[in-house]
């Protein structure tokens, strides 16, 4: 059963996505070369605290941390460390706290001081592929129609999406029900409602899908050593269409 948000919980994850929303805004002004990931991850245990809010991750599954930092080739879940951004890198930052029980979740990958014209592409439409896939959050959609969307938009552009992680149904928990791949076929799954929340987020590498896990666990890196990226907004199916609620 997906669960169907009323009025007050609505509200209530609102109020822990503008808390995402200022955190990201902090955490963009602080990246640039030479901070450590781990300084990064500093700043948003104090800010998310200071909130009066929790981190969604610090010890989910014995994670160890507030933000996931991936940095380059890692896809999803580095863990923040000593390792000091350069010039060049990407790093995507996935975070999510609870506030009054109520969670949300967001990513943004974000450039470290000058990249080149292609990386910026890439970053582009891996961006835009999350926009795409809201953009299909519609009620009375299928589920997969999101999925297809998403691995569309990517292929069409050259790049490849992973198989191996998925979106979300997001508010009582970090993760609810449906999983929301990003591939797959359209007018599949069940028929989208008012007042499902999901926690949409395409991992988008520029070259082949393949992904592995490193030893830690966590880490999850391709399989090539090339590049990727990943979004993610919590969104609200409205009657009134998508409403991202991690956004502006
Ligand atoms: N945004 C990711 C997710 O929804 C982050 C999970 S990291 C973890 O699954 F540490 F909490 F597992
Ligand atoms: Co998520």
């Amino acid at each position: 059963m997906i669960p169907i948000k009323d009025r007050e919980e609505i509200k209530k994850v609102k109020s822990s996505s503008r808390i995402l929303v200022e955190l990201l805004g902090l955490l963009e002004k602080k990246i640039r070369p030479g901070i450590t990931t781990l300084e990064l991850d500093r700043i948003a245990f104090d800010f998310i605290k200071r909130k009066g809010a929790k981190s969604a991750f610090k010890g989910y599954r014995n994670y160890p941390a507030t933000l996931c930092t991936s940095v380059n080739q890692v896809v999803v879940h580095g863990i923040p460390s000593s390792y000091r951004l350069k010039e060049g890198d990407v790093v995507g930052v996935d975070v999510g706290v609870c506030l009054d029980h109520y969670y949300a979740d967001v990513t943004r990958t974000f450039a470290v001081g000058e990249i080149s014209p292609q990386v910026a592409k890439f970053l582009e439409v891996a961006k835009e592929s999350l926009k795409v896939g809201i953009s299909r959050a519609v009620v009375e959609n299928h589920l997969s129609d999101i999925s297809n969307a998403i691995e569309n938009y990517v292929k069409k552009n050259g790049y490849s999406v992973v198989h191996e992680f998925v979106g979300h149904g997001v508010g009582r928990e970090l993760h609810e029900e449906p999983e929301i791949p990003n591939f797959g076929p359209p007018g599949e799954g069940p028929l989208l409602k008012a007042g499902m929340i999901f926690a949409i987020e395409p991992m988008v590498n520029i070259g082949g899908s393949g992904v592995r896990i490193l030893e830690d666990g966590w880490t999850t890196v391709t399989k090539d050593g090339k590049l990727s990226a990943h979004f993610e907004d919590t969104v609200l199916i409205s009657e009134n269409g998508p409403e991202i609620l991690t956004c502006c």
